[in-house]
């Protein structure tokens, strides 16, 4: 759990990073219509979530930078009977007051009379650069460029997001077990001839039993050839005796995601050329997971597993040419088009300032948390590529805790190896 003093202890952090004369805004999601009148599900805005806790929409976080003092303002939905009877309960300004510590609470329809006040005498304004808060967007176009330096707070929150708290951690590992339940289920259960969207929602009905409220995005279910689509979310396809699936769920918990991929035989039993594959795949995750320390860069992590990965290519006749040729010419990326893995946490992909200013790369440090995915996808259509491996795709991915001494790897739980998944079909 995520404590209201850890809250208030972000926010005196960032107020710490912020220059002195400078009005910060952070603005909750916007609702968003999906079929005239009715709402997609709402999700609180990851920035404004991470230094308030606060889920409602229609909210504002303001934080006040003087020369000496300091002050944070949060703005709410106040309480309207007949809104609250269509939409659900708000907090209102009273109980907020309560709740969060902050130095003091207005209703949201206060927030522009408030604003212009804080503006006066402040010389720096900072808000999301892609926030679509029709307010706060009216009122900067109407305020003077000349007047005030305008800059990007979605980047200084986003860097603080990547060191995680141990509660955060905690919070990440609870929404891995939950992965790890389903993932475990899809492995026992019976799957040929259903559709892949039945294993979708035994996948979302698993993360919900068990306190899951959300997806931390929509589930990838790929039988067969589908796999070779990264992002594969239709889902509504037939799987197939004979064939693998490729299963990308996590769910979010608490607003922490995990992220996981296995790639399951539909049948239960891998067969010689699939397990050649899988083996290869699952070899090159080992032991990039295995170097991840502080002080790794994640170029190197790239590196190594297209080294490896183009390795057990060449050697199952996939690549024709010789090693230096295929990496000269990048020829691998063919079949291994994607990243080695990306930050995760509060969004699924937790922005990945890779570099700093100066285009240096960021090292890994501890407490970071980032995932390990690499994957080969062999289109059917790919006449160059061996009969037997055609219609192929595998990808492995595991949730890795940067520690000082090396790695934890936080999804080890969720069996992966061969012989563990066909056991648990088996069962
Ligand atoms: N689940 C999306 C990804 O792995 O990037
Ligand atoms: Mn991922
Ligand atoms: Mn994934």
């Amino acid at each position: 759990m995520i404590t209201e003093v850890e809250y208030a202890k972000r926010r005196k952090k960032l107020l710490a990073k912020l220059k002195k004369k400078s009005l910060t805004v952070v603005c909750s999601a916007s609702v968003k219509i999906r079929s005239n009148d009715t709402e997609y599900p709402y999700r609180q805005n990851s920035n404004f979530y991470y230094l308030s806790g606060f889920k409602e929409d229609n909210s504002f976080l303001v934080l006040i930078q003087g020369k000496k003092e300091s002050k944070t303002v949060l703005f709410v939905q106040k309480k309207e009977k007949l809104l609250e009877l269509w939409n659900g309960k708000r907090l209102g300004v009273k109980k907020a007051k309560k709740s969060f510590m902050v130095d003091e609470v207005y209703s949201s329809d206060k927030f522009e009379k408030k604003l212009k006040e804080y503006m006066q005498e402040k010389h720096t304004l900072y808000y999301d650069f892609q926030t679509d808060n029709k307010l706060l967007l009216n009122f900067i176009s109407n305020i003077s460029s000349k007047l005030y330096a305008i800059k990007n707070i979605a980047k200084i929150i986003e860097q603080m997001r990547l060191i995680k708290s141990k509660s955060e951690i905690e919070l990440i590992k609870h929404s891995i077990a939950i992965a790890k339940k389903a993932h475990h289920q899809a492995m026992k259960i019976k799957k040929t001839d259903s559709f892949e969207y039945e294993l979708q929602a035994l996948f979302e009905f698993v993360f919900k039993q068990n306190g899951a409220y959300n997806d931390a995005y929509t589930t990838i279910v790929a039988g067969g050839n589908n796999a070779n689509t990264l992002h594969y979310i239709k889902n509504d396809q037939k799987l197939k005796d004979g064939e693998l699936i490729l299963i990308d769920a996590g769910c979010e918990y608490k607003y922490y995601a995990s992220d996981i991929t296995r790639t399951i035989p539909v049948n239960g039993k891998f067969s010689k050329a699939q397990k050649e594959l899988y083996e290869l795949v699952l070899h090159v995750e080992t032991k990039i997971i295995s170097m991840v320390k502080e002080g790794v860069k994640r170029s190197s992590l790239q590196k190594e597993a297209e080294k490896l990965l183009t390795k057990g290519l060449i050697e199952f006749g996939i690549l024709k040419k010789s090693y230096k040729k295929v990496m000269k010419k990048k020829l691998h990326k063919k079949y291994f088009p994607h990243g080695i893995g990306h930050f995760m946490g509060i969004d699924v992909h937790d922005q990945n300032p890779y570099k700093t200013k100066n285009n240096k790369e960021i090292p890994l440090q501890a407490g970071m948390v980032l995932t390990i995915e690499p994957g080969i996808y062999l289109p059917k259509e790919d006449k160059t590529i061996p009969k037997k491996y055609r219609g192929v795709g595998i990808r492995i991915e595991d949730n890795i805790l940067v520690t000082k001494k090396g790695y934890e790897n936080l999804s080890q739980d969720i069996v992966k190896s061969v012989k563990d998944i066909e056991a648990l079909a088996k069962s």
